[in-house]
């Protein structure tokens, strides 16, 4: 179960993890990735960026693999491993769940591929669980994630202002969401 799980896009796939992808989680956990200079740079991280990550998957890959899935990996059309997408999930709280979307591969970047591969990530959501909202967490340091919630209809529904450092300078956090019932009107009008 959870061995072929595959999302087709035009530009990227979104496909389940598997063991040989924990090598470049290996190489991408490196503060010097220039990913890491976006997300969430203000952390003041005990271990290196992607520690965590890295043993979420290995639970993951240990564990049943049963959908409905956390992440799922980007991959080229071409089948080359870019990045990622997941869920910050709660039982006890599921209308606040958090979607995320890392290219660590940035070469990749500004060609469109982290908007299709939200887009998918999105959909994939929506349809196989009942949240009522999806949202994220960014900051004004962000442009290119900014824009892709913008092009995929989300609102910024908070600002946090100057709530995070980044090498001395104080930046606001942004929220942004959308509701079922938005994504659901957006995709008639071709989001
Ligand atoms: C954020 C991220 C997923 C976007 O993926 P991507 O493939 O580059 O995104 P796309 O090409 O689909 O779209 C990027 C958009 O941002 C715009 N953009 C990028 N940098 C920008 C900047 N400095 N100022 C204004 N707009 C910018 C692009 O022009 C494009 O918009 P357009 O289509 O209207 O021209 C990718 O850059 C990434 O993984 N970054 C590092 C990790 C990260 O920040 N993750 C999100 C944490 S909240």
């Amino acid at each position: 179960m959870g061995f072929n799980f595959k999302i087709e896009g035009k530009l990227i796939n979104l496909i389940t993890t598997i063991w040989s992808d924990l090598a470049d989680y290996e190489r991408w956990n490196s503060e010097d990735l220039k990913a890491h200079q976006f997300d969430g740079p203000w952390y003041k991280r005990k271990d290196p960026p992607l520690s965590a990550v890295i043993n979420w998957r290995k639970r993951w890959l240990e564990g049943d693999r049963k959908p409905p899935y956390p992440f799922l990996e980007i991959e080229t059309k071409d089948n080359i491993h870019i990045g990622w997408v997941t869920i910050y999930y709660h039982e006890d709280d599921p209308h606040m769940t958090e979607i995320g979307i890392d290219i660590t591969e940035d070469s990749y970047w500004g060609k469109g591929m982290g908007t299709e591969a939200l887009y998918l990530w999105i959909d994939y959501l929506f349809n196989e669980r009942k949240f009522t909202r999806l949202g994220f967490g960014t900051w004004e340091g962000n442009k290119a994630m900014t824009r892709v919630g913008e092009k995929l209809g989300f609102i910024e529904e908070a600002r946090i202002r100057k709530s995070c450092e980044v090498n001395g300078v104080f930046y606001d956090r942004i929220k942004m969401g959308i509701l079922r019932s938005e994504w659901k009107e957006n995709k008639k009008h071709g989001v």
